[in-house]
């Protein structure tokens, strides 16, 4: 196959099909009908479980201290392996990664490059295994000094190199073991995929169909071309994959400034060339806004794929809105409806909920599949008393008129960005990754700084001016019922430096040296209700990211403590725990920015002169095997 072109791609025809596609989701209903009822009974006790006091915390390694240098750091007792990195291939046929030697074609085939969120899903036949399943990983961008020898700038590229590029973005998904205490993957495994920027989606929800989504690649509007971007994401109780489309803006060039879009374009901070950080457009005229100026309106969804079918069309939720989704987490309230969470990352920038219609149906996949595209999204204004006030963005209700430029539903999700403005929302400091608590079923929002809020623009919410380290929220659903019009909310953590008055932080008064942290970005909680909260930018603090875990209730609340230290360059992305909590996964990502394929500043995880540092997925155990939340 020569270099690959948008014009040519592989986009099935035949899903267009109605027939085609009644079988299609007939079969993956059959599939999914078992996985999903063993997933809902585990779901189920989550929120049985939401008024309970909670278990005490009784982590108690030996904590790392600060520090960076060119290499991955766990506490005594701990260990570490390399589960799968940048090139290794994921099927049988992929060649071995050469990176003097890389193509598109060989790159299509082995794992992505920068790994962001981790998803663990269990093999249907071993519902509650923490020896084998599935890993579905987002490959969140590329960077080209870190990936080509010669260290060339993006623009400089061949567009060989650019499809390379492209064939490394998107998600993979690999069928993973552990034998004789050691994770493997199994590249003979039938759902081994590899999802890219040029993989066949479709449109469902408010904007399905809508004029602002035609373009040449989908005239009518329903189709969408690939997914890039994506960082984080959740696994819905119906056992499929959300991945959350984030610096969708990087990709378009052209002159956003002369599309009738203009407006809307410059509200998401989408300019076109110049904002552009990749040179797709040069060799792709998808990704050039002069030639399709609907284009950048098919990126910064929330996607869902099954992960069982490695044939599945990718579905973009229009319902949830289009911003620069970070992630998202998903709940099912007490009444049955599903409810999501969900930060936009930038700089005062707002945090969403999208409560749906319909109510779960444990078992009915089908049913379960449309939960997400019909429902009420709405954000969120914290006021000054504590309360946490979510403002529907509904079409004819508020704001959301005709006189305010929104003729439908369709343009509400569009410019979701808008919409928020108008309602009043609570602009926040850069919200990354928001999480539901399983024992307490309390909302945790991670925002990781925001150096630009003037001192005296701080608000109850969002504290401190120039706020350099970032903070930790967390908002209380009346009576566990998560569709609430109104919630209640305290801080969590003000990170920085406990002993710098300059900081303001605040954490448990018996925080230790190295218990403190700068730049919260994702996490996820254990069985156990601790938080472990993976951060990015203390790194050029002088400090390496990595994990801090927190307890969240009683004496070890906000007490964090340093538990994984990143190679020089690397943020931690996405821990993420087998069902039994013996293995943690997570995802090191950029090793060595900063630097250059030619001189990197670490060589980790190879430390191979023949080979640049690799991102990696990681997997982090107890030497004796014992469960990381105790
Ligand atoms: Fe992809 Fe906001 O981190
Ligand atoms: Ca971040
Ligand atoms: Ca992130
Ligand atoms: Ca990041």
């Amino acid at each position: 196959m020569s270099s690959l072109d948008v014009d040519d791609l592989p986009v099935p025809r035949e899903h267009r099909s109605t027939l085609f596609r009644e079988i299609l989701e007939r079969r993956i209903a059959r599939r999914t009908f078992l996985k999903g009822s063993a997933l809902a009974g585990a779901q189920s006790t989550l929120l049985g479980q939401a008024l309970a006091s909670g278990m005490a915390s009784s982590l108690s390694f030996k904590e790392l201290p600060h520090g960076l240098d060119d290499t991955l750091h766990v506490p005594e007792g701990y260990t570490w392996q390399v589960v799968l990195a940048w090139g290794d291939p994921l099927f049988g046929d992929a060649p071995a990664f050469d990176p003097y030697r890389q193509t598109p074609e060989a790159q299509a085939r082995q794992f992505g490059y920068n790994n962001d969120f981790l998803a663990w899903l269990p093999l249907p036949g071993a519902p509650h295994s923490s020896e084998s399943g599935l890993l579905a990983v987002n490959h969140e961008y590329a960077s080209s000094a870190m990936m080509h020898p010669g260290t060339p700038d993006p623009f400089g590229l061949s567009r060989e190199q650019v499809d390379i590029e492209i064939q490394a973005h998107g998600l993979s998904v690999i069928e993973v073991f552990r034998q004789a205490g050691v994770w493997k993957t199994n590249i003979a495994s039938g759902y081994n995929r590899r999802i890219t920027p040029l993989t066949g989606m479709r449109f469902s929800g408010p904007a399905r169909g809508h004029r602002r989504l035609r373009t040449a690649f989908s005239p009518e509007g329903v189709e969408s071309m690939g997914t890039f971007g994506n960082c984080a994401g959740q696994v819905t109780p119906w056992g499929t994959v959300l991945t959350a489309e984030e610096n969708v803006q990087f990709y378009f060039m052209g002159e956003a400034r002369l599309t009738d879009e203009i407006r809307s374009y410059k509200r998401f901070g989408m300019h076109g060339s110049d904002v552009a950080l990749s040179a797709w457009g040069m060799f792709h005229e998808h990704w050039n806004l002069d030639l399709h100026p609907q284009a950048g309106m098919h990126a910064g969804w929330i996607v869902e794929i099954d992960p069982y079918d490695p044939h599945s069309v990718p579905v973009k939720r229009t319902a949830l809105g289009r911003c620069k989704h970070e992630g998202c987490d998903v709940v099912i309230n007490p009444d049955g409806r599903v409810v999501v969470y969900m930060g936009d990352d930038q700089a005062f920038e707002y945090i969403y909920r999208f409560v749906s219609k319909h109510r779960y149906r444990p078992g009915d996949s089908e049913h379960n599949r449309t939960l997400l595209d019909e429902g009420e999204l709405s954000v969120a204004e914290f006021t000054e008393g504590g309360a946490l006030i979510w403002h529907p963005l509904v079409w004819g209700q508020g704001a959301c008129t005709r006189a305010n430029g929104f003729s439908s539903q369709a343009d509400v999700v569009i410019d979701l960005r808008k919409a928020a403005d108008l309602a009043g929302a609570t602009p926040m400091d850069r919200p990354e990754e928001i999480k539901v608590n399983p024992i307490t079923g309390h909302v945790f929002a991670i925002l990781t700084n925001n150096v630009m809020r003037e001192p005296l623009s701080d608000d109850p919410a969002n504290p401190r001016g120039f706020n350099r380290h970032g903070h930790i929220l967390e908002f209380i659903a009346p009576v566990g019922d998560h569709t609430a019009p109104e919630f209640t909310w305290e801080i969590f953590i003000l990170a920085g430096d406990p002993k710098s008055p300059m900081d303001q932080a605040r954490y448990h008064p018996d925080i230790s040296e190295q218990g403190w942290f700068s730049c919260p970005d994702n996490g996820t909680f254990d069985r156990s209700g601790h938080l472990w909260i993976a951060t990015d930018g203390f790194g050029k603090q002088g400090v390496a990211d990595g994990i801090w875990v927190s307890g969240t209730q009683g004496s070890h609340r906000a007490r964090s403590r340093h538990f994984l230290r990143a190679p020089r360059g690397a943020e931690i992305c996405s821990p993420c725990f087998t069902p039994d909590q013996k293995t943690m996964f997570c995802s090191v990502q950029h090793p060595g920015e900063g630097s250059s394929f030619d001189t990197p500043s670490t060589r980790w995880p190879d430390f191979d002169v023949t080979k640049p540092p690799r991102p990696a997925v990681l997997a982090v155990v107890h030497k004796m095997d014992r469960a990381l939340d105790g």
